[in-house]
């Protein structure tokens, strides 16, 4: 069995994965968002405080499986350098106490091992859309090692679009959830913000203009908050899936995925769904309690890296907040 550890931003969590089948065991995940979403977005130092206390409180948890850990993972890239710290602490402090080797994981990858939790086997190659707090990637996934980045954010990412407007409008963090709802209730052609990089071929992300257009329309109208939410996440997707089209004109494939914290937004999925059905891809999606961190993602990839034997010395195990793929 494999113990994970993940700490890459406000969710304390760790699950126990079993090697020879990927099954699952223990997964425990306490996440901080009540503790941050009075100041409206993360704040690293006291995140890790949280860590501090969450992440022993768990693993007293999950005792009983010690004695038959391989190895143990934990996510040491990217994300914010004082919350990776305290993963990557526990993790050498069990792995020199129970004398088994590190597996260093890095979290982007978890995310789209979040698709094969609990399943044997990996359905690589696939093109993965990954969208997450940090991230708002491309992906051409052929295998563990090879991961091709097609388009990239040149500024914020999708995720974090959502948590910059929802923070304009006074609703609260997480973003994401609370802009989706209010939507739910807005008339999504009441404002007519532009699609950010539409009349430029190159493949890559950008979502500074947009939100910008969000503010200018806030500061007239913010009377119209539900509009506003449904016409920003129209926009929002409509960037996303008009860069996937352009993709999808020169390359083919039978999987895609959305991956990472952004992808329980249902529009998201139902936008990306119709483009799946006209191009016969098969849509893979995490199970909900899977999209956001967890360490049960991390476990699965583990389990990979395991196999490959992608372990690491405590001296060589080195924390990279900014690296992607
Ligand atoms: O993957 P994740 O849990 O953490 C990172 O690795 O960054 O993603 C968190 C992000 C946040 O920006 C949050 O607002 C966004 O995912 N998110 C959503 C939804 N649920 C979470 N964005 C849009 N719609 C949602 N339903
Ligand atoms: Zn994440």
């Amino acid at each position: 069995m494999i113990l994970s550890i993940e700490s890459s931003c406000d969710d304390s969590s760790i699950a126990i994965t079993r090697i020879k089948d990927s099954k699952l065991l223990f997964h425990k995940k306490i996440s901080q968002e009540i503790d941050h979403s009075k100041y409206g977005g993360v704040v690293p130092e006291l995140a890790a405080r949280l860590h501090a206390i969450a992440l022993p409180n768990i693993l007293e948890e999950c005792k009983e499986y010690f004695k038959e850990l391989k190895a143990i993972a934990v996510t040491n890239e990217p994300g914010l350098s004082v919350t990776l710290v305290e993963g990557v602490c526990m993790a050498k402090a069990l792995s020199i106490s129970l004398d088994i080797p590190l597996l260093p994981i890095n979290h982007l990858k978890g995310h789209i091992y979040s698709l094969f939790i609990d399943k044997p086997t990996v359905i690589f190659p696939m093109l993965v859309l990954l969208v997450s707090g940090g991230h708002t990637q491309l992906l051409h996934v052929k295998s563990y090692d090879y991961i091709e980045v097609l388009a990239t954010t040149l500024d914020d990412s999708f995720g974090e679009s959502f948590d910059k407007v929802a923070k304009m409008l006074g609703l609260g963090y997480p973003g994401g959830p609370v802009v989706e709802q209010s939507a739910l209730n807005g008339d999504e052609k009441k404002f007519d913000f532009t699609v950010p990089l539409l009349r430029t071929p190159k493949l890559a992300f950008s979502y500074s203009g947009l939100k910008n257009q969000v503010r200018l329309a806030i500061q007239k109208s913010p009377e119209f908050k539900n509009d506003i939410c449904a016409s920003f996440q129209h926009i929002a997707t409509k960037h996303l899936t008009h860069k996937l089209k352009k993709v999808l004109q020169s390359q083919s494939f039978d999987d895609f995925a959305i991956v990472g914290g952004a992808s329980a937004n249902k529009y998201l999925r139902a936008e990306i769904q119709s483009i799946c059905d006209i191009n016969k891809m098969e849509l893979h999606v995490a199970d909900m309690q899977f999209c956001s961190d967890n360490a049960a993602m991390i476990g699965r990839c583990a389990v990979d890296a395991y196999e490959l034997k992608r372990f690491s010395s405590l001296d060589d195990i080195n924390i990279n907040p900014r690296t992607s793929f």
